[in-house]
């Protein structure tokens, strides 16, 4: 009797370190105190046979064989609680309803912004991008846009030289003459990209940036000149926008004109206005007809083709469209600056 009850003690006490929950711990007690088939329950029924002089003894003996069990199975079922409860709080602290670290999106910087949009303009006039290098060569920075050796736009004041014969492109009109040299007309080109002046102030950068077009075929007017630039201007400055063309000169085009915006800050003539000066004009492109003299440099018969080229500065638009006085704001990178901008 003692040796059956220490054998079903081992029993119990290796099945109980082998389960892993409270239902296991359940089965057990099913196993062994259960009323029916309980293997302690049984060995309690079996006393009634035994001799009346070893009842109470063997009686005394298997009761406290099964508060031992008892007791282990109350033990060994609290342990496993306890560890379930841990993994229940193990998963709050992975609380998937909580917001996730969030991923920080990167913006597009506002002068790419701006170049992206008048592109889109262009491309959907049927243009096409064109690019050229930023280290440009006299003939093609100078030279061939009818800019001659005693110019004044060569001044040493504003252009960075590389070398005797090369500077860093002092705007993008150099694309012309890379283009033409290569193809025929009809063209409808924009290249944009930096360019380098030697000037640093609030509204000067030596770095900035500039959108090249131009259009040549057979009979191409100042009319679509002014027509191609007013539809421009009306895209990118969602439609609020005057537009006027003013004489100019520029080497490299013959008639030239300015284009001026009226002034979006002060909406008439206003002394006081710091964009406009009280002038209720802005400045916003040069323009022109591609003079016959470039033409020439590529080849061009002048009694077949005309044309008509444009550039802006993307800053100055930029500046315009969100309202900013400083052009050094885009390229301190000031976070706080940038983050005003849309993703
Ligand atoms: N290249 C001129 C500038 O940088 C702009 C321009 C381009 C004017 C094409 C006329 C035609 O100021």
């Amino acid at each position: 009797m003692i040796e059956i009850l220490e054998k079903l003690h081992e029993e119990v006490t290796g099945r109980l370190e082998r389960c892993g929950s409270p239902q296991d711990v359940e089965q057990i007690r099913v196993d062994y105190l259960g009323r029916k088939g309980g293997k302690l329950t049984a060995l309690l029924r079996g006393l009634r046979e035994l001799p009346a002089e070893e009842r109470p003894s063997a009686g005394a003996e298997l009761n406290r064989r099964r508060g031992e069990v008892e007791t282990l199975l109350e033990t060994r079922l609290a342990e496993l609680r306890r560890q379930q409860e841990g993994a229940r709080e193990g998963g709050a602290r992975l609380d998937v309803t909580l917001p996730g670290n969030r991923l920080e999106r990167g913006r597009i910087h506002p002068l790419t912004r701006v170049t992206d949009e008048i592109i889109d303009v262009f491309t959907g006039m049927g243009f096409e991008i064109a690019r050229g290098p930023d280290v440009e060569d006299d003939y093609h920075n100078f030279e061939a846009l009818n800019i001659p050796r005693d110019h004044p736009a060569r001044d040493m004041q504003d252009t960075f030289f590389v070398s005797e014969n090369h500077v860093l492109r002092t705007h993008t009109s150099p694309v012309q003459i890379r283009v033409m040299e290569t193809r025929r007309p009809p063209l409808r080109i924009i290249a944009p990209g930096a360019v380098y002046r030697h000037d640093d102030d609030a509204t000067h950068s030596p770095v900035f940036h500039q959108v090249e077009g131009f259009m040549v075929d057979r009979n191409i007017t100042f009319g679509d000149l002014k027509g191609v630039l007013t539809h421009f201007l009306e895209e990118i400055f969602e439609g609020d926008v005057r537009v006027r063309f003013r004489p100019s000169f520029f080497p490299f085009t013959e008639p030239s004109a300015e284009v001026d915006i009226g002034c979006n800050l002060c909406r008439d003539v206003e002394d006081s206005c710091r964009v406009c000066r009280g002038s209720g004009w802005l400045e916003i492109l040069g323009s022109g007809m591609i003079d016959p003299n470039v033409f020439d440099f590529v080849g061009y018969d002048t009694e077949v083709y005309s044309g008509f080229a444009f550039g802006m500065g993307v800053e100055r638009i930029a500046m315009l469209k969100y309202g900013m006085d400083d052009i050094r704001l885009f390229f301190q990178n000031d976070i706080r600056f940038l983050r005003q901008f849309p993703p």
